[in-house]
């Protein structure tokens, strides 16, 4: 019996040896498994990546492992912005590429630098490729992950942050509620809101008898281009809307910040971590659902109680028509759900409000830099509108104010910059970009290329477009402040109308200069703005009287 038992006994050990054997090997080659998969994530591939550019004679930054060129870039624009700058001058790019102009004298205009880990990115500066990165092959390239990484996690999934089919059908559905049609309607919003504005100001001028007051153009340009933007994409539930865009101010702020960068940057699925910041970030988003939820529910029961099945013809309107709401014609058309719905507006208000503020800002300042251009402009729209109120026609009668925009986007872009990732091998311009290689497109720098623009291209001088873009510069896909291609800016029109009506209306009655207090100090937290605030001293003019 008891040599049997040992004999078991025996067995049972060498069977255990066995599974333990078994069991160690499979470890092993798992690990060597992963071992390989990181290494080929964040050493072998980016390696053959920058191997095929410089076997085409490209320069490249040497690999730094962590981070790759980011920590330097930080601490070059944390040096460039330390300080304001002593003068006004547009030759801004020192201050917010401060890494182009010394990489490029050094390693050639197109180089490839490291934008983060295991991300090799081609500097593209030259109009045809970036025509061919967003036109011609924008098949080949998608939105830089780490970008897109961000934005998933601020706005979640939307037009900004999908691709390929998806973003097609988004894309086509955005598009049309953006046609020209319905953003004459949007007009009346737009006066409603600059008006509400001026008055805010003319009550301060109230108080100063000699007319003459100071206004933060900074704040309140971000202030209209949000009522504008509650107005016309919730009409009449403005006022609950407005919540949610002071909810996701507050987003920005929080995914933004360097150190929630950094964290979602290096450690991978940080964002489930129930940290205090990620619970807040939570907190906020949760919040913002319920309101535009909450919104959204009483449009769909007002449209059903209608016989028409009215939505509205505001944003909001045109985008549940083309929801799982609506009850039109389809003919197999896929349909936008509920949630899709919430995130395009959240995606519309974050592309959308700093962007034009801003473009406002910017057109004040370089205005009252040149108040002969302020005068041009002032005279044209008091002779097209003498008193009248806008209207579609008059907005196209403004040909120097047109000018005069496109001048103050050449020089001041709201989107400074924007990068792809290649997602298939392809060429561009007899360069062979292979797969995974990221392309950066300065376009501020683009916008002050003298071999495009001439010796005068960091001056502001809006008569260079009295022939149209194309007269401007050698090759047009060197203006790109909207992007090009199939995913150009889907707001361009609303933005320039905006920026328009906003203008005429405060033209007509004041003049302005910049305060004495203004330090220039342009910087790129999210939008190229005025990091130090535009504080402008408006004068009242007596000739204004309101017609109607
Ligand atoms: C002066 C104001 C504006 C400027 C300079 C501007 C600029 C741009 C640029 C450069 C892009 C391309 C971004 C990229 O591909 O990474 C873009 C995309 C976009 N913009 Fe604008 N934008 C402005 C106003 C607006 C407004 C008012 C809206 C909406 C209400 C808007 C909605 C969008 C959307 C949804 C996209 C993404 C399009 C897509 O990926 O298919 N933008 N904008
Ligand atoms: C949307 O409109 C733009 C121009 O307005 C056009 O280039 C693009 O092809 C349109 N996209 C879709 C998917 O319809
Ligand atoms: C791209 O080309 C390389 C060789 O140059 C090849 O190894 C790789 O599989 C190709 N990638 C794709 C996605 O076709």
């Amino acid at each position: 019996m008891a040599s049997t038992h040992d004999q078991l006994e025996a067995g049972g050990w060498a069977g255990a040896a066995w599974w333990v054997i078994v069991f160690t090997a499979l470890t092993v080659l798992f690990i060597k498994y992963v071992i390989c998969i990181i290494l080929e994530a964040i050493w072998w591939k980016p390696m053959r990546i920058v191997r095929k550019m410089q076997s085409q004679g490209i320069k490249a930054r040497p690999y730094q492992l962590l981070g790759g060129d980011f920590p330097e870039m930080m601490k070059l624009v944390k040096a460039a912005q330390s300080e304001t700058m002593t003068t006004i001058s547009h030759d801004i790019v020192p201050r917010i590429l401060p890494c182009l102009g010394p990489w490029c004298a050094s390693l050639g205009t197109s180089h490839v630098f490291w934008q983060g880990t295991a991300a090799p990115t081609l500097t593209v500066m030259d109009p045809e490729m970036v025509k061919d990165i967003m036109s011609t092959k924008s098949s080949c390239f998608h939105r830089a992950s780490l970008e897109k990484k961000v934005l998933l996690e601020f706005i979640g999934k939307n037009i900004l942050t999908i691709e390929d089919d998806e973003w097609t059908h988004h894309r086509r559905i955005i598009n049309s509620t953006f046609n020209i049609e319905k953003l004459k309607g949007m007009l009346g919003a737009m006066v409603t809101s600059t008006d509400k504005m001026i008055k805010r100001w003319a009550t301060v001028d109230q108080l100063q008898e000699d007319s003459c007051f100071e206004v933060e153009v900074c704040e309140e340009f971000y202030k209209l281009a949000m009522d504008i933007f509650s107005r016309t994409s919730f009409g009449n539930a403005h006022k609950q809307s407005k919540k949610f865009g002071r909810f996701q101010v507050e987003l920005k702020k929080l995914v933004m910040s360097p150190s929630h960068l950094v964290w979602t940057i290096v450690i991978p699925g940080y964002r489930i971590l129930p940290t205090p910041n990620n619970r807040h970030i939570n907190r906020i988003k949760r919040n913002m659902n319920r309101i535009l939820d909450e919104i959204i529910r009483v449009r769909l029961q007002r449209a059903e109680s209608g016989k028409l099945r009215d939505y509205g013809n505001d944003l909001l309107g045109c985008l549940l028509y083309e929801s799982e709401a609506g009850d039109h014609e389809t003919k197999g058309r896929k349909k936008l759900s509920i949630n899709d719905v919430i995130h395009e507006c959240h995606a519309l208000l974050f592309a959308g409000h700093d962007s034009t503020a801003n473009l406002l800002t910017w057109t004040i300042m370089l205005l009252s830099l040149h108040p002969q251009w302020q005068e041009r402009a002032r005279k044209e729209v008091l002779e097209i509108c003498n008193g009248k109120p806008i209207d579609d026609e008059k907005l196209r009668g403004f040909k120097i104010l047109t000018m005069i925009l496109q001048e103050v986007l050449r020089l001041y872009p709201a989107v400074a910059d924007l990068t792809r990732v290649a997602v298939k091998n392809t060429t561009i311009q007899g360069w062979s970009i292979p797969e995974g290689l990221q392309v950066w497109v300065p376009i501020l720098q683009i916008h002050r290329d003298p071999e495009q623009w001439g010796a005068d291209a960091l001056e502001f001088r809006p008569d260079r477009f009295a022939g149209g873009v194309s007269k401007a510069c050698k090759n047009s896909h060197s203006y790109i402040p909207f992007s090009c291609g199939q995913r150009t800016c889907v707001g361009q029109t609303f933005a320039m109308m905006e920026a328009k009506v906003a203008l005429s209306m405060i033209l007509q009655r004041f003049s302005f200069q910049l305060s004495s207090k203004y330090k220039h100090g342009p910087t790129t937290k999210g939008a190229l703005h005025p990091e130090f605030g535009m504080p402008v001293i408006f004068h009242k003019l007596t000739s204004f009287e309101n017609k109607d």
